[in-house]
């Protein structure tokens, strides 16, 4: 089984289903360890009804990345975790994690990459009136939304919806398509292992 460490900012609803795809084994992980960049996210509520342990922390605290990347990374190590997945996370990695986790951190995005990385995706995707938009999890890397992308799926947009339809379209999506690729990504970790 593998240990994984989900980072999350915001209101956690992909933690929650990866947590829950763990807990009913249809993947082949367990969640050891949520990193937490905001000390009131809804995220932290949900990892306390699971029982998973948190490393919450601000980084106005810290004089740089580096600084809390270190702490982070400590706090992985001591959890032997093999495998980071990014879920809402709303910060670039630095050096200090890409290099420790090389190949093994993963993320999601609601857009098809490359199109509308960064902030607001959904938003920028409703804006450009694109009649078609998605979800895509990818490697990170050292940019913002362009490591290697692993698996995408569309999500058609239909001109009475608003964007909070458009966003609910994506949020299903997200909560099937995420535990699938950890599989998917666990399944390559424990062969190139063995
Ligand atoms: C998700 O839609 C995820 O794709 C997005 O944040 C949301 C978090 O929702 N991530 C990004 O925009 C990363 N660039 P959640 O907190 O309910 O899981």
């Amino acid at each position: 089984m593998v240990k994984i460490a989900v980072f999350a900012s915001g209101s956690g609803s992909n933690f929650q289903s990866i947590v829950e795809s763990a807990e009913q084994k249809k993947i082949d992980a367990s969640v050891d360890l949520l990193v937490c960049d905001k000390k009131d996210a809804y995220v932290l509520t949900r990892a306390d009804k699971h029982c998973i342990p948190v490393f919450s922390f601000s980084a106005k605290d810290y004089s740089s990345k580096e600084m809390f990347e270190k702490e982070i990374v400590a706090e992985l190590q001591r959890r032997d975790i093999e495998l980071i997945v990014l879920a809402g996370y709303m910060r670039l990695v630095g050096p200090t994690l890409l290099r420790e986790y090389e190949g093994r951190i993963i993320n999601i995005h609601p857009s098809l990459l490359p199109a509308f990385p960064g902030l607001d995706a959904i938003g920028q995707a409703f804006t450009a009136q694109v009649k078609i938009s998605g979800v895509t999890i990818h490697f990170v890397d050292e940019g913002m939304d362009t490591g290697p992308i692993i698996a995408q799926e569309p999500v058609r947009i239909e001109e009475t919806d608003t964007k909070e339809d458009v966003q609910k379209k994506i949020q299903s999506v997200e909560h099937q398509l995420y535990p699938t690729t950890i599989q998917h990504v666990i399944s390559q970790l424990q062969r190139s292992v063995n």
